[in-house]
């Protein structure tokens, strides 16, 4: 199966998953529902449901896809903490962005309060969501996972990091703390519920766990990067909003060039983790399209 069949396909899984487990926009509150519907359903990558596809694939081989099915909570769940946490991270007080996947953000469209607790309802609609995986103990330890990646010690951790240190000189220890907590750590969730549900050993979760981390830190730098030299089409919004917030950022403190390096080695650490694992192909790819990114 060629690359882009594989996204493409697990695209549209995720999104059916969505369609079934998200409210309706138009149950009551329904300036809540709608809002919540507006930032889920527009114009995502979807990259962390199909890291945790991936995974899975990897480790249980690629067999008919209605296999996954009973994945489908899972990879919701993943998707609405991502939007929760761009929600949140628009907001005037936090990175103050207007726009969002190629429209205006949440709270532009739908005020600040509504978009504060549309992104709280998502977080929560995520644990209902993996609290429906039929087996009870594996749908216990997602919300294990699922709740620490996004908890102080994870994504909500970095981002706190992340609104104290804009307007201050960093060191590279804080800025490499915020990077892997803000986006490392929902990408380690992801190959982590592979495994779990999986039933993968727990050197294998460990692994790929850490594999994921540094997946999610070279995705940050690439991220940071297109920040300052990227288009609208590959970010979905104006360049140059870290640059305006004083972001503490990698190309902030190490330039651009050197930051590219740094991606690329952690990139490559990456391919050499999983190297000799059986089934990597998409994994590899995976890897490789996040390489593409860089300009
Ligand atoms: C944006 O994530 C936030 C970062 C961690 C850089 P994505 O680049 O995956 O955004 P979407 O989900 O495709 O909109
Ligand atoms: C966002 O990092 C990380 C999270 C939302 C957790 P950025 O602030 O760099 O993401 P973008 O650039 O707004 O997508
Ligand atoms: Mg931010
Ligand atoms: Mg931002
Ligand atoms: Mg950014």
């Amino acid at each position: 199966m060629l690359v882009q069949e594989y996204f493409k396909s697990r695209k549209q899984l995720l999104e059916r998953s969505l369609k079934e487990f998200m409210p309706s926009p138009d149950d009551y509150p329904k300036n809540l529902n709608a809002a919540m519907n507006y930032s889920v359903f527009s114009d995502g990558k979807r990259l962390r449901p199909i890291l945790f596809f991936a995974t899975y694939e990897m480790l249980n081989g690629r067999k008919n896809i209605s296999r996954l099915d009973r994945l489908l909570p899972a990879a919701a769940a993943i998707e609405m903490v991502h939007t929760a946490s761009l929600i949140h991270d628009d907001l005037p007080s936090v990175d103050n962005s207007n726009e969002r996947r190629g429209k205006p953000s949440c709270h532009k469209k739908y005020g600040e309060a509504v978009a504060i607790l549309a992104g709280d309802a998502l977080i929560t609609k995520a644990i209902e969501t993996l609290a429906k995986l039929k087996n009870k103990k594996e749908a216990v330890t997602a919300i294990e996972i699922l709740t620490r990646a996004i908890s102080t010690r994870g994504m909500i951790g970095g981002q706190a990091v992340d609104i104290i240190s804009s307007r201050k000189k960093v060191n590279k220890n804080t800025l490499r703390y915020i990077h892997l907590k803000k986006t490392g750590s929902l990408l380690q969730a992801c190959t982590e519920l592979a495994c779990v549900l999986f039933k993968a050993e727990d050197n294998l979760r460990i692994t790929l766990g850490n594999f994921a981390l540094n997946l999610g830190l070279a995705y940050q730098i690439v991220d940071d990067i297109l920040d300052e030299v990227g288009s609208f089409d590959v970010l979905g919004k104006e360049a140059g909003g870290d640059a305006k917030q004083n972001k503490a950022t990698y190309p902030s403190i190490f330039g651009l060039e050197t930051s590219k390096s740094k991606a690329e080695r952690l990139l490559r650490d990456c391919f050499n983790a999983i190297k000799n694992m059986p089934n990597n192909d998409i994994l590899l790819e995976y890897i490789n399209m996040i390489q593409e990114r860089l300009p």
